[in-house]
């Protein structure tokens, strides 16, 4: 059964070992199952990861446009063939983290962030947006000292209360729909996150 399944939060989150090990739980299970990232997955998705990790400033509305035409190609040419098919896409970030980062965080104007990634993704939106909640402090933390291993991009190195714009953004579109997100502690350890998390996409597949 066709399901689409988005990881969101902060960076330093957690979202991607999560969004691993889901993908790990379902495989296990014979269940035909994909994870991307965004940005990533496509030639132009790869190139503006490489370009942001560059740490060349950007305006904040090129910075928009560019995540937004990275999305467009993900949809198009991944995520929409493999939904198709009846597969089950586990994304690491999606139309959720514009609003948040340009949004709330750059401060860019919300509606035409919603109409552009509307355009952008034809309208597909997730069956479950599962949102890590981390205190900004513990995220950047984590960040300094694990995997990214302190090399900043254009949002590693953005002042803490850039991040804390980003996870009021977060809050606040996860209660406009408590029944399409899950919002955690994401300082809960690993595995009961896991189980919680495989709990609720069980119900739902
Ligand atoms: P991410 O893959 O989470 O970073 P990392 O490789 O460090 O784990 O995402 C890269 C950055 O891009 C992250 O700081 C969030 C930002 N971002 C936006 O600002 N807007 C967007 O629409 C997306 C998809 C990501």
């Amino acid at each position: 059964m066709a399901c689409f399944i988005v990881f969101e939060g902060g960076d330093g989150s957690g979202k991607s070992t999560q969004a691993r090990s889901l993908l790990r739980r379902m495989r296990r299970r014979g269940i035909q199952a994909l994870h991307t990232r965004e940005p990533g997955g496509t030639p132009l998705g790869q190139a503006l990861r490489s370009l942001l990790k560059s740490g060349d400033p950007m305006t904040p509305i090129s910075e928009l446009m560019l995540f937004e035409a990275a999305r467009a190609q993900l949809v198009e040419q991944v995520i929409r063939p493999f939904l198709q098919q009846g597969g089950v896409v586990i994304a690491d970030r999606f139309t959720s983290s514009t609003v948040a980062y340009q949004g709330y965080g750059r401060g860019l104007d919300r509606e035409l962030i919603e109409r552009l990634n509307r355009e952008a993704t034809g309208g597909l939106e997730p069956d479950l947006t599962v949102l890590l909640d981390v205190p900004v402090e513990t995220a950047l933390a984590r960040k300094t000292g694990g995997e990214s291993g302190g090399k900043g991009d254009n949002f590693d190195d953005a002042p803490a209360d850039f991040h804390r714009r980003v996870r009021r953004g977060y809050s606040a579109l996860a209660a406009t729909d408590p029944e399409g997100w899950l919002v955690l502690d994401g300082q809960r350890p690993p595995e009961q996150l896991g189980r919680e998390i495989w709990a609720k996409v069980e119900a739902i597949l």
